[in-house]
């Protein structure tokens, strides 16, 4: 059936809008209260590593994976861009999984990275949208992110939907190699569960964010930033924000600023903070007082304890709901996505078609 805009002006803000739903469902499946729900023959016991390979947004939402499989399985995880991987002739541990990550499965350089590794690899796994599609057939495992249709070329609900599905199975990973207990299994999970409720909290920030949009809709430069498993989610707000508004854009990880990015501040330039009240929270702090001592813009997205602390001297500030740390770039990504997609409708942008991009890029 023809998927319809069903009353939004554009596909993106219909899928952004549609991330509880779609969650909720995904959540049903590999959540039921039996517990986690993946193939059984996806047992990480033996694994000496993972490997996660994908393009674009694919790709940030495995670099978040990377802090998850990491902190809760204690394995080893390499990323990268399928474009890199396939040449670069890696070599790869029999031991090891290797994972791709495509929304479209159709994707031509993530497919030939996936024939790579086919012979190599204990097993590959495939994250996709699309259960038809060439990357989920040739894998042996594939895992639907069941996110429904996407016509927008900017990827949203696929991300949240990506995330959720690695989510779980890094929690399965630190089941299965007995490196979380069932009580943290069962902590992660509850939080995991609040998701679609808090993403609804999140998107009642449209409003906000559509006001914001009309003065950053005027910059040359934009600037996000983030620590721990916010940073992927920097670079993803970045790259959100140039597909479709063509203003250009950079993540950065919040402690790397001094390194490079700080040069470019000036009165001009919004830096858009992504900050939930976390351990780091303090170090992240800093990092932006830096950028306020230099006139930058700052826009603070963090929870009430975190406004609380540091909203003051801001230029702007939005309040999401509180979520336990693993997993605030699942919550986050909604501001990350509405402030790319009301800064690219105050430019009077082809949200849903940007120029030059392709849904699926299946050439190389
Ligand atoms: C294109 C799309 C992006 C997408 C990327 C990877 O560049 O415009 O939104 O993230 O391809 O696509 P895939 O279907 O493999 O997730």
């Amino acid at each position: 059936a023809q998927v319809e805009k069903g009353g939004y002006k554009h596909f993106m803000a219909k899928e952004i809008a549609e991330q509880p739903v779609v969650l909720a469902d995904a959540l049903r499946h590999y959540l039921p209260k039996t517990g986690l729900n993946l193939p059984a023959d996806l047992d990480f016991s033996g694994v000496d590593r993972i490997t996660l390979i994908a393009c674009g947004t694919a790709h940030y939402a495995c670099a978040v994976a990377k802090y998850w499989f990491e902190q809760f399985a204690q394995i080893p995880v390499e990323i990268d861009v399928a474009s890199e991987f396939r040449y670069r002739e890696p070599p790869l541990s029999e031991r090891s999984f290797a994972v791709f990550v495509s929304q479209s499965g159709e994707t031509a350089d993530t497919l030939a990275a996936l024939r790579y590794c086919s012979e190599r690899v204990a097993k590959t796994v495939a994250v996709v949208n699309v259960p038809t599609s060439s990357i989920a057939r040739e894998a042996d495992i594939a895992l639907p992110i069941l996110a429904g249709v996407e016509v927008g070329v900017a990827s949203t609900k696929a991300f949240t939907a990506q995330l959720l599905v690695l989510a779980v199975m890094a929690l399965k990973a630190g089941n299965d190699r007995g490196t979380l207990s069932p009580e943290q299994i069962a902590a992660h999970s509850d939080t995991l569960l609040t998701l679609p409720g808090l993403m609804n909290q999140a998107l009642t920030l449209s409003e906000p964010i559509a006001r914001l949009a009309e003065q950053l809709a005027e910059a040359q430069d934009i600037l996000f930033l983030g620590r721990g498993p916010m940073f992927p989610l920097a670079l993803e707000g970045a790259l959100k924000l140039k597909e479709i508004s063509y203003i250009h854009a950079e993540g950065y990880a919040s402690g790397e600023l001094k390194h490079g990015p700080i040069a470019l501040i000036d009165r001009m330039v919004p830096v858009i903070v992504m900050a939930p009240h976390d351990r780091l929270f303090d170090k992240t702090v800093s990092n932006m007082q830096e950028v306020m001592a230099r006139h930058g813009m700052v826009l603070l997205a963090s929870d009430a304890k975190g406004l609380a602390v540091a909203g003051e001297g801001t230029w702007a500030t939005l309040q999401l709901p509180e979520i336990a740390e693993p997993f605030a770039p699942i919550l986050y990504a909604v501001p990350a996505q509405l402030l790319a997609y009301y800064t690219a409708v105050a430019k009077g942008t082809d949200v849903d078609q940007p120029r030059n991009l392709a849904k699926s890029v299946t050439v190389e």
